[in-house]
């Protein structure tokens, strides 16, 4: 039997796609997926394709739960798994102030609390074998803030830092925190983003025009790296001897990430706001030239799609 990987999330997008891909490099996974009725039809997945998986329901907000499922896993691997791929997470779309404090909340629930909970129930029984990996799938928007996605970026440089720390704090004692960050990938996290600019701003008029044409790109998935690309990153963070503190995956982290660090703020803020519609002449300008030819405000592009 090979070592033991938790991995969280793993009913759809790139939790599935890792669970999958490590099956068949031989580890021993134990998948997590939110419900028992998912946690089952991901079992029935791995079967089809002649991956034996072992599956547990797990809702990640749910204190409790993660203790009952994490003492079972100790009792299933002999003391703890050999790994965990903090995989699940959530995205909350939309200006920062049109974000609800329960919608921030949850994020912050999801992205940061739950992998920081799963950290302090492994991290004994790693330490005690002087070895362990904890690997925390965060984001380029962990390092490279996008408007209309605030909150989602401020969660994944949260656990950004965490990761930072933890590597820091147990690497002497053989367990390495490893970040992997995703770029753009087809998944339902898209998808639910798009969802998420659906409605109006309640803040701000001017930003629906900017929802509409973000959820459109997002909608867009011939542009984006398969799920795969990910879990190929995580099975590197697995497989390395000695490995990086952090992995990321596709052209599109790789990219922004650099282009970020090296360009000016003033260069790269104009880029981000043009993707995300807000280029001033989505904003100021159309409303400076309104307000110079005398006419009543900026009126919004109303909806073609009913
Ligand atoms: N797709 C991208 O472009 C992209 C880019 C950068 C980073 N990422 C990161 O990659 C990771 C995987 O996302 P994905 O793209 O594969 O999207 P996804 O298909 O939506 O996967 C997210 C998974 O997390 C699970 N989850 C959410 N909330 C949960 C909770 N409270 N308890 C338990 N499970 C929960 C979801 O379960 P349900 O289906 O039951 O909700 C789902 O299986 C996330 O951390 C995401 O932030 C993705």
């Amino acid at each position: 039997m090979g070592r033991s990987v938790v991995v969280t999330g793993a009913g759809s997008g790139i939790g599935l796609a890792t669970a999958l891909r490590l099956a068949g490099a031989g580890y021993e996974v134990i998948a997590t997926a939110r419900s028992t009725e998912k946690a089952e039809k991901l079992a029935a997945r791995a079967e089809e394709r002649g991956l034996h998986l072992q599956t547990l329901a797990l809702e990640l907000t749910d204190a409790d739960a993660c203790h009952a499922v994490f003492a079972e896993i100790a009792e299933r691997t002999g003391g703890g798994p050999w790994a965990v791929v903090n995989n699940a997470g959530v995205v909350t779309p939309r200006a920062v102030e049109d974000v609800t404090e329960a919608d921030a909340r949850r994020v912050m629930d999801v992205n940061v609390h739950a992998p920081a909970r799963i950290a302090r129930l492994v991290l004994p029984g790693m330490r005690s074998r002087g070895e362990g990996r904890i690997v925390n799938v965060t984001s380029m928007g962990g390092r490279v803030s996008l408007p209309l996605n605030g909150w989602y970026c401020a969660s994944k440089s949260a656990l950004r830092a965490l990761t930072d720390a933890l590597r820091m704090e147990n690497a002497a004692l053989g367990v390495h925190a490893i970040l992997v960050e995703p770029g753009f990938h087809t998944t339902a996290l898209l998808e639910h983003a798009a969802e998420a600019l659906h409605e109006p701003s309640t803040v701000c008029e001017q930003f629906t025009a900017s929802y509409r044409a973000t959820a459109v790109a997002l909608r867009s998935t011939g542009r984006y790296a398969s799920p795969d690309v990910a879990a190929a990153a995580i099975l590197r963070a697995l497989r390395a001897p000695r490995p990086k503190a952090c992995y990321r995956a596709g052209t599109a982290a790789r990219l922004s990430v650099a282009s970020n660090a090296l360009l000016p703020t003033v260069m790269t803020d104009r880029t981000k706001k043009s993707l995300a519609g807000l280029a001033p002449s989505h904003l100021g300008l159309r409303r400076r030239l309104a307000g110079m030819a005398g006419l009543p405000g900026l009126s919004v592009p109303q909806r073609t799609d009913g």
